[in-house]
């Protein structure tokens, strides 16, 4: 098993000498890496930060990701608030914020939000030295708001929402609707990364870094007022809609939902297209796409109604 170690070791080295910065990591590896390394004991090096793209189980479907997720939350449940990257525990969650917005147009509204968010003290001790808190994207006159679930580690250190891999493809969505990111809006569930015990990887949020989290996620759409609200994952779903144990993923996924009046769109997070990429899944998407576009009164072409259709 150690030469194994040592090869993937020195695979990763030879990467980054190539300036390779992110290597996909599914669940299922990293729970065997962890578990190979807690049997040989401590390795020399950290394995390389990984990416938007570790942050998975929350963006597979519920019911294929159940086991992973379930042995993710007895994880966090065990060790209490957690332990951070530097060994030190996670600082406990308080209560969440009560956002009361200024008057003013939508853009002030949105500039002082930002603000009160870059400043909250509790979102900034979640924060690692020198990454960032992600507050938003785009336009707070946007008929669209996509909403994924949380910065990864290009988010954080760029301090804008999607821009590592799951984020060029959503901007590929995006602009394959005939939009740019300027013109729609884009926000997390959480504000900061949360914190793992270990240099790399992502892990879902906790029910209270989410519950602490929302109020400036409901600010932000109540400031936007969107027409429709794309929820990219599990974890957007379920924030907005509240979790529910009775819920099943797959029969409300490309289905109209609310959220506080606004019809919600939810589909697959883009990070599970990186890994699944089945035409039949892009469809999938894309047809959800098409009924947003649909929605808000956007011309749709016969070339756009034919994208990812089987040749
Ligand atoms: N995944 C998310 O859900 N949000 C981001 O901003 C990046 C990756």
């Amino acid at each position: 098993m150690r030469e194994h170690l040592e090869a993937l070791t020195e695979e990763l080295r030879r990467l980054k000498a190539e300036g390779t910065t992110q290597v996909y990591v599914t669940d299922e590896t990293l729970t065997k890496l962890r578990s190979v390394m807690k049997a040989q004991g401590p390795v020399a090096e950290p394995a390389p930060e990984a990416t938007a793209e570790t942050f998975s189980a929350a963006e597979e479907p519920a019911e294929m990701a159940q086991p992973v997720r379930a042995t993710r939350a007895k994880t966090a449940a065990s060790t209490g608030p957690g332990l951070r990257w530097d060994g030190k525990p996670i600082a406990p969650i308080p209560t969440p914020p009560e956002i009361k917005l200024p008057k003013g147009s939508k853009e002030e509204k949105m500039a002082w939000l930002r603000e009160r968010v870059l400043n909250c003290p509790v979102s900034k001790e979640h924060v690692r030295l020198g990454r960032q808190l992600v507050f938003g994207v785009g336009t707070p006159q946007a008929e669209i708001f996509f909403c994924g679930e949380g910065p990864g580690a290009e988010e954080e250190q760029q301090g804008e929402p999607f821009v590592g891999p799951a984020g060029q493809l959503l901007t590929k969505i995006i602009q394959a609707m005939g939009l740019s990111r300027e013109k729609v809006y884009i926000g997390n569930v959480m504000k900061w990364r949360p914190e793992m015990p270990t240099e790399w990887g992502n892990r879902e949020p906790t029910p209270e870094e989410i519950a602490f989290s929302l109020p400036f996620l409901r600010a932000q759409l109540e400031i936007v007022q969107p027409k429709v609200i794309v929820a990219l994952g599990n974890t957007a779903v379920n924030g907005l809609l509240g979790a529910d144990p009775e819920r099943k993923m797959k029969d409300i996924r490309g289905s109209w939902q609310t959220f506080d009046g606004v019809p919600l769109m939810f589909t697959y997070h883009p990070s599970y297209l990186l890994r699944n990429s089945a035409l039949s899944v892009k469809r999938q998407v894309w047809e959800h796409m098409l009924l947003v576009m649909e929605k808000v009164g956007m011309p749709i072409s016969e070339k756009q109604k034919a994208f990812f259709m089987k040749a």
